[in-house]
């Protein structure tokens, strides 16, 4: 196939309808007779539900049905235990559900859930990550399958022989998902056939769960995510709100509604885990590395295990003979951590690159020269080849965009009025995973081409990216091309996750769409079809097929800061980004992602922080206005850029992937770019105003 990159960025193809609110989004259906249903949530963080008195909220008007474990359809165990909502009096966390309020109406639900009287006995819990804690243990294994644990060399030994030592400790807090559109899911049930317009980030999950829950064959399940607004993680699995949704329609027998508010999200949708990073890197005195050490201490919920895999990255970044990395987690009573954009590297990255800039200082380097001479051959700890890696390409890249070179490498030295300012740098990197997938291409008789697969947009641009893909593999312009997806009944498709949409979808549809070429060919051609001719392909035996590859895409984060000396208030004027992630299908929408995910790391540098309540045992700020989030006014001038990389040995289509390596590091150059600013190090985020002022008294 060509590896051309795209030369004309692609306006989204459902754009008009976004911009005209006429696009769909999973709570806008319009369906007849819709009845509401408001999830109550427990008020203890551990103990068990006694009793809900139901009579009064009953006998309120419009209420239509009370369900809490008592009393609440039996639903089978498919192995997701947040999918067993109202199934045991437990408590395993503060605000998870314990009731449920059907109405004919949202407010009537709401107004009736606030006058039920829940009985609860309450258990002491624990919700603090305290390092010390003994119970803390190391996992086998952790998120996307890494081990918990790996070793080369004999770093302890390593690291006392070392002329340069760096031994530091990072925290970065609880972080939550806030897509815009909350999760929400319209559930129609009908002869036997269940509907669910539901918002998600993959729908073939979202089947097979519900359908098992209910005893349902899944092909009476169909779920269509049309348009989602924003997952970032949180939506990757079915989530109580299309359970409770799906429950309510089939025990009812009409059509239900679950639209879960900006409070619910907080306990019930994930979260990123707190986490504490203590990292050792012994180095020569020309910065060269010879022991690298990162440890990580998570929290998980003791109902539900999920254990960020903090220190992956750490791997693979930079040569080193002797090497460790751990992760050590603490079972709490917390709600049930999950995916947030880029779960493990986000978080690790920010304490490596924090602590690349504290060693290029301590070795008296340049820290984009400190990052070079620690570039590995090959991947350092499994020794095989990465499929490309053009870190440095984006390092030098930048460093020319940026100015670099015009900075003085002290800190706290350039000032303007009451404004210090720095520049920071960090590297980012983000895995290039796929996931197998089956597409279809159709050429009709009339001459236009349809292409199918169940590929979910989350607002990333999938849709027109398939769109690119399918007519540059079936050579038609993009008008003749009509691309079907956000629906269960097309071909299988895995989840918009772990940055892998693209590829993953798009290896499937560019097979599907030149079989159908092929085949076309070998029938005479397209005119003479007689009815409409239909390819489906699949991946699974090419993913299997692959050589063995570190696969990686790889990023430069440049950074201008300015602190205000008097109040400690913290301005970026000015980020720039250069990646090299392989071949970008869709410039218009590739620069969205990155641009996108660089805001979110700001905001991750500068303000978002969850904030744990001892005494409640839940995160204390649950909305936005408790949860701060960048605004458009704490955003600068954002650029960026990618290397024109083509990667032959990545997989067909040359893609490494875009949607997470954009937040990957962004918030490290920041925290490196207030310390040459201030010379102050923060190396817990977010950086507060409190930090930079007690800094100087
Ligand atoms: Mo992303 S956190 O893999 O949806």
């Amino acid at each position: 196939m060509t590896s051309l990159q795209t030369a004309v960025p692609t306006h989204r193809v459902d754009g008009r309808e976004k911009v005209t609110g006429s696009a769909r989004y999973a709570a806008e259906y319009h369906v007849p007779d819709l009845l509401h249903a408001w999830p109550v949530v427990s008020d203890i963080a551990a103990g068990r539900v006694t009793d809900v008195d139901t009579e009064a909220v009953e006998s309120v008007p419009g209420v239509i049905r009370v369900w809490w474990h008592g009393n609440a359809p039996h639903l089978i165990d498919v192995g997701q235990p947040m999918l067993a909502v109202l199934q045991s009096a437990e408590v395993h966390f503060r605000g998870e559900i314990v009731a449920l309020v059907v109405a004919t109406s949202p407010e009537i639900a709401r107004e009736a859930a606030g006058l039920l009287t829940i009985s609860t006995v309450e258990r002491a819990h624990d919700v603090i990550l305290d390092p010390d804690n003994p119970d803390i243990r190391t996992p086998e294994t952790v998120n996307a399958g890494y081990a918990g644990v790996s070793e080369r060399g004999d770093p302890d030994a390593a690291f006392a022989d070392c002329a340069v030592q760096l031994d530091v400790t990072y925290g970065t807090p609880a972080e939550h998902n806030n897509p815009m559109e909350p999760h929400a899911t319209t559930a129609v049930y009908s002869g036997g056939d269940l509907t669910l317009y539901d918002s998600n980030q993959g729908g073939h999950p979202v089947r097979h769960f519900i359908a098992g829950a209910l005893g349902l064959p899944p092909e009476r399940v169909r779920v269509i995510s049309a348009h989602v607004g924003g997952g970032f993680g949180s939506k990757g699995l079915p989530r109580p709100n299309v359970m409770l949704a799906a429950m309510a329609a089939v025990e009812l027998g009409r059509p239900v509604r679950v639209v879960l508010t900006r409070q619910h999200q907080f306990s019930l949708v994930g979260y990123r885990t707190p986490t504490i990073q203590r990292i050792k890197l012994g180095a020569d005195l020309d910065g060269r590395l010879r022991s690298i050490d990162h440890d990580a201490v998570v929290q998980t919920s003791r109902h539900v295990e999920f254990v960020e895999q903090v220190v992956t990255a750490t791997r693979m970044m930079y040569a080193a003979d002797h090497r460790r990395t751990r992760h050590r987690v603490l079972d709490l009573d917390v709600p049930i951590p999950s995916w947030l954009r880029a779960p493990g590297e986000c978080p690790g990255m920010f304490a490596l690159e924090s602590a690349m800039d504290e060693l290029a200082v301590a070795a008296g380097l340049d820290p984009i020269e400190l990052r070079i001479r620690n570039e590995p051959a090959a991947d350092p700890e499994l020794g095989i080849d990465f499929s490309s890696r053009n870190l440095v390409g984006c390092l030098r890249r930048g460093a020319e965009l940026f100015r670099w070179r015009e900075r003085d490498s002290r800190p706290g030295v350039r000032r303007q009025g009451r404004w210090q300012i720095g520049t920071g740098v960090a590297s980012s990197t983000y895995p290039g995973y796929a996931s197998p997938a089956t597409a279809s291409a159709t050429r009709t008789v009339t001459g236009d081409y349809v292409v199918s697969i169940n590929a979910t947009d989350i607002g990333t641009g999938a849709r027109t990216a398939m769109l690119v893909l399918a007519a540059e593999a079936l050579e038609v312009d993009h008008s003749r091309v009509e691309i079907l997806i956000g629906d269960s009944d097309l071909p299988r498709a895995g989840v918009a996750g772990g940055s892998a949409g693209t590829t993953s979808w798009g290896w499937a549809v560019h097979k599907a769409c030149r079989e159908l070429v092929d085949r076309l060919a070998e029938r005479g051609g397209p005119e003479s079809l007689t009815e409409d001719l239909t390819v489906t392909a699949s991946t699974a035996a090419d993913l299997k097929a692959r050589e063995e590859l570190s696969r990686y895409a790889f990023g430069a984060q440049f950074v201008e800061a300015w602190v205000d000396a008097d109040t400690g208030e913290v301005r970026v004027p000015r980020m720039v980004g250069v990646f090299a992630a392989g071949r970008i299908v869709n410039p218009r929408t590739a620069r969205s992602q990155l641009i996108g995910g660089m805001t979110m790391g700001l905001s991750m540098a500068l303000h978002e922080q969850s904030l744990m309540d001892p005494t409640f045992g839940d995160y204390a700020n649950h909305d936005l206005a408790g949860y701060h989030i960048a605004s458009c006014a704490d955003v600068g001038t954002i650029e960026v850029e990618w290397l024109d990389e083509r990667d032959t040995r990545i997989n067909p289509l040359g893609t490494k992937g875009i949607g997470e390596i954009g937040i990957v590091g962004t918030a490290a150059a920041v925290a490196n770019a207030v310390y040459h600013a201030t010379g102050v190090r923060v190396r817990n985020l977010p950086i507060t105003i409190e930090d930079l002022l007690r800094a100087q008294v």
